[in-house]
């Protein structure tokens, strides 16, 4: 019977693998697990995948340069592609959506899930919730050069069902790996599911919005803590299009601004009111 894991009990596994367990459990270093290739049974997959994958030693380490940060993501990048049990579960019809953006942003946005869009081209944020996501960016005065973007997870799940557990137990810690190898001064969290797996809380966003949370980054991380700022997915924003939840959007955008002591755009009402 598969037992579905808390994002405690994920973060844990996560400390274990990066060498933090206190436990006389033995840790295997940059041991991962094997890839998974040709076609997979997803059903099958998804009794193992609640095992997290090990993580490597290298969460350890400093962020370094921008250029140290941008090896760093691609390492992961490549790991994620070898072993990632939910992505590999995938298949090979469907393209990864590893994340995008500056190694050394100063702001990282979170999504959950890629969808169709995102898989043909291999990126986040690129169909009508991308739209929106540029339209939030560009209202901060920024580019999305400016920025990190990534997504709970990295592949789009069979009939854009939404995640379980498992799937974010098996492909959520590359997340962690990810923020860890930009340390953004902030994280900015787009809708319910990565707030919780990003913060561990469960509370509805609509709760939970515009309230200043924190990452907790594993014990020993050379990396301080993050505050996050969680606010509405962009496609929650383009299903909600009321001007109460442009206006929410728009306000923990300009917290965000204000946190990292950027000049803050003094229209407090969305663009297009
Ligand atoms: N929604 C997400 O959460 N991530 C993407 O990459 C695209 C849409």
């Amino acid at each position: 019977m598969t037992v579905p894991l808390t994002v405690h009990a994920v973060l844990a596994r996560f400390d274990r693998a990066i060498g933090l367990d206190v436990s006389p459990r033995s840790v295997s270093g940059h041991a991962v697990a094997p890839p998974v290739v040709g076609h997979v049974d997803v059903a099958a997959q998804r009794t193992a995948v609640v095992a997290a994958p090990e993580l490597p030693r290298s969460s350890h380490a400093p962020a370094g340069s921008r250029e140290d940060r941008h090896a760093r993501l691609a390492e992961i990048a490549a790991r994620h592609a070898a072993t990632c049990q939910l992505c590999a579960a995938a298949g090979g019809t469907r393209q990864l959506v590893f994340g995008e953006g500056a190694p050394d942003a100063e702001i990282m946005f979170v999504g959950e899930v890629p969808g169709e869009a995102e898989e043909r081209v291999g990126r986040p944020f690129v169909g009508p919730a991308g739209e929106k996501l540029d339209e939030m960016i560009r209202a901060m005065g920024l580019t999305r050069a400016d920025v990190y973007i990534a997504s709970v997870l990295k592949s789009r799940l069979p009939g854009d069902r939404a995640p379980s557990a498992e799937d974010i137990a098996a492909c959520g810690p590359y997340l962690l790996e990810q923020v860890l190898a930009v340390q953004p001064r902030v994280i900015v969290t787009l809708g319910g599911p990565a707030t919780k797996w990003i913060c561990g809380i469960d509370s509805g966003i609509s709760r939970i919005r515009g309230t200043w949370q924190t990452w907790t980054p594993p014990a020993g991380a050379a990396c301080p803590s993050i505050p996050v700022m969680p606010t509405y997915h962009p496609s929650y924003v383009l299903r909600t299009y009321t001007r109460q939840v442009r206006t929410e959007v728009w306000s923990d955008l300009r917290a965000v601004l204000a946190r990292i002591g950027r000049a803050v755009p003094t229209r407090t009402t969305p663009s297009e009111a």
